[in-house]
């Protein structure tokens, strides 16, 4: 059984990641903490407990709101052209009689890694801010965690944000220098490989033919969240009912590790410059700077990848 904690900006591709691992039966979600991003702390919060209650989920999953802002400056604010209003494409899906836990991200983060010593996974879809707020609150976190994956940053592939910057790294560049330096085990899921792996209109109406009846709301959930999400694709990037697939790929890497092909650099986080503030710097010279080793993902078996996250949810 894998033991994942998952730290989210809960938008569409953020909603599939969730909603895969708490389908998969190798995987225990131990709970969900919530930061700004795609849309603000407390509307992750709101859509991760509609989602958990979709998903049908047999075990209680706690939920913790977390940052409201970057460690340095402010939050730019949500991205309702690419995630709706409410941070899933303006889905309409039932209301949660569960309520966020009263304790912050952080707080709950290091309860978690205390509990599940040594077997914790945790999983960044967004900023890492909680994750850095964890850090400063209880250094020995890379101890009592397993590892750390997180979708994020970009080692050749072109930003997403800036030329070089990847969103939840420029979100913020500081949380993420810190996290990456503090001595994890920790695998970069980047665009070199998100951006290999895509998710068509298609593969909805994949779904929508051969899922299991008990997912009938989350193909009908799908159905109403993924054409804003292919919309921006197409306008933004030339995509025609397409779009990469992020959050869920750092979620099968935890899940199937040998879809990624991984290689470790020493790899640190610009949180200065004009041009460059975000950018995750590799060193690969034979004496490289003074930096942390991270896995960063480079290749990835796409079609695979894409297979495992659909029949996931199907018969
Ligand atoms: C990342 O930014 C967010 O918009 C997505 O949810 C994903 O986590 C992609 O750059
Ligand atoms: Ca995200």
């Amino acid at each position: 059984m894998k033991y994942i904690l998952i730290d989210a900006d809960t938008g569409i591709d953020d909603s599939i990641a969730i909603l895969f691992a708490l389908k998969r039966k190798d995987v225990r979600v131990v709970g969900i903490t919530t930061g700004f991003g795609n849309t603000n702390a407390r509307q992750a919060a709101d859509n991760s407990l509609r989602l958990i209650q979709l998903s049908g989920v047999d075990y209680e999953v706690p939920v913790a709101v977390g940052a409201t802002g970057p460690l340095v400056g402010e939050w730019e604010g949500p991205v309702p052209h690419i995630h709706g209003h409410n941070g899933i494409g303006d889905a309409q899906i039932p209301a949660s009689s569960q309520q966020p836990l009263e304790e912050a991200a952080c707080d709950f983060i290091i309860r978690m890694a205390k509990e599940y010593e040594g077997k914790l996974t945790l999983v960044t879809l967004g900023r890492m801010t909680n994750l850095a707020l964890a850090l400063q609150k209880e250094p020995e976190l890379p101890r009592l965690v397993k590892n750390v994956v997180f979708m994020g940053g970009t080692y050749h592939a072109p930003g997403n944000v800036t030329p070089v910057a990847e969103a939840n790294i420029a979100g913020d560049p500081e949380a993420a220098d810190q996290v990456l330096q503090a001595g994890f085990d920790i695998t970069m899921v980047g665009l070199d490989v998100t951006q290999k792996v895509r998710l068509t209109a298609e593969h909805i109406e994949k779904l929508d033919k051969y899922a299991a009846p008990e997912n009938r709301p989350i193909v009908d959930y799908l159905k109403q969240a993924m054409p804003l999400y292919f919309r921006f694709n197409r306008q933004q990037n030339n995509c025609l009912d397409h779009c990469p697939v992020h959050d869920p790929m750092a979620m099968l890497t935890v899940v199937d590790p040998a879809l990624v092909t991984t290689r470790r650099m020493p790899a640190r986080v610009e949180c200065g410059g004009n041009f460059c503030r975000g950018m995750v710097v590799t060193d690969l010279r034979e004496y490289p700077m003074d930096a942390q080793y991270l896995n960063i993902c480079v290749d990835v078996d796409g079609r695979k990848a894409v297979e495992e996250l659909l029949t996931t949810f199907m018969d």
